[in-house]
């Protein structure tokens, strides 16, 4: 029931069975179960998502990654636009940018095929299934053309982090989308060493990383990319959050 049915149903009892529906319901929440597991659905950018056990709950720091690849976009790339959404999950961002970006095309990749099937309904659900390209596989290696975007929210916890989890996140999200290996950096570092040949000129990678990660993460795309223009965004509570990374051209005005 959604909350205006239940401002109207207030005077309305419950069956035994809604009762006892609820009450099982109320269990899966007890042992940890995330709600946006036990209702099937999660907001996200403003737009309501499917999400199962296979794929992340979409988190609202992410919508941090969303507002910068658009910004980008609207302000750089206004004619058209080839986006690659690496490990898209349920397919959150990819279908954010789709909804808010009318010119832009969108590949969405993940190595779970579970998710990959996820983000195809959500994709179908919001009607971008004609701009979303889904692909299953590792990191850039199903692209079939390079784009001027990479945007990424890829797995950073670092190994010695998983057990500190809250058991909503360890006992039930997936560890293939949080396990980023010993430093966190494995999976972030595996694209960033792919991107260059994956990019059109002018073009760049955008990544979500945790807030103690922006000074390993800048250095490694200096390793892997020299000569890139390199920052980083910090998010509502100055957390680094978000880092840029363009290669040999320069994509920003700044
Ligand atoms: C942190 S989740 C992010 C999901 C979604 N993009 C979001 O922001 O809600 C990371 C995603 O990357 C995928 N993934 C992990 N390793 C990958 C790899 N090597 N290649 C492609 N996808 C990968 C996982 O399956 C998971 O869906």
């Amino acid at each position: 029931m959604d909350r205006v049915g239940l401002y109207i149903s207030l005077e309305q009892g419950l069956t035994p069975e809604q009762t006892s529906a609820f009450s099982a319901l109320i269990q899966r929440r007890l042992s940890h179960e995330p709600t946006a597991y036990i209702t099937g659905h999660k907001e996200f950018y403003g737009l309501d998502f499917q999400v199962a056990r296979p794929v992340l709950i979409p988190r609202p720091e992410t919508e941090l990654l969303v507002e910068k690849a658009i910004e980008l976009a609207t302000t750089l790339l206004t004619d058209s636009c080839l986006i690659a959404d690496v490990g898209t999950g349920c397919g959150a961002i990819a279908i954010a940018l789709a909804t808010n970006l009318p010119h832009a095309t969108i590949y969405a990749t993940d190595v779970s095929s579970a998710a990959v099937e996820i983000a195809r309904g959500n994709c179908h659900r919001h009607g971008v299934s004609d701009r979303i390209t889904l692909l299953q596989g590792e990191l850039l290696a199903p692209l079939p053309e390079p784009v001027h975007l990479i945007i990424a929210n890829l797995p950073y916890v670092r190994s010695s982090e998983l057990v500190k989890l809250s058991p909503e996140i360890s006992r039930f999200e997936p560890l293939l989308a949080l396990s980023g290996g010993t430093d966190g950096l494995e999976v972030i570092e595996g694209l960033v060493s792919q991107a260059e040949r994956n990019l059109l000129p002018g073009g760049g990678i955008l990544l979500e990383i945790a807030h103690d990660q922006g000074q390993a993460v800048c250095e490694l795309a200096r390793r892997r990319l020299p000569r890139s223009k390199i920052s980083i965004t910090t998010d509502l509570r100055r957390l680094d959050r978000v880092v840029s990374i363009f290669p040999t051209w320069q994509l920003t005005k700044e």
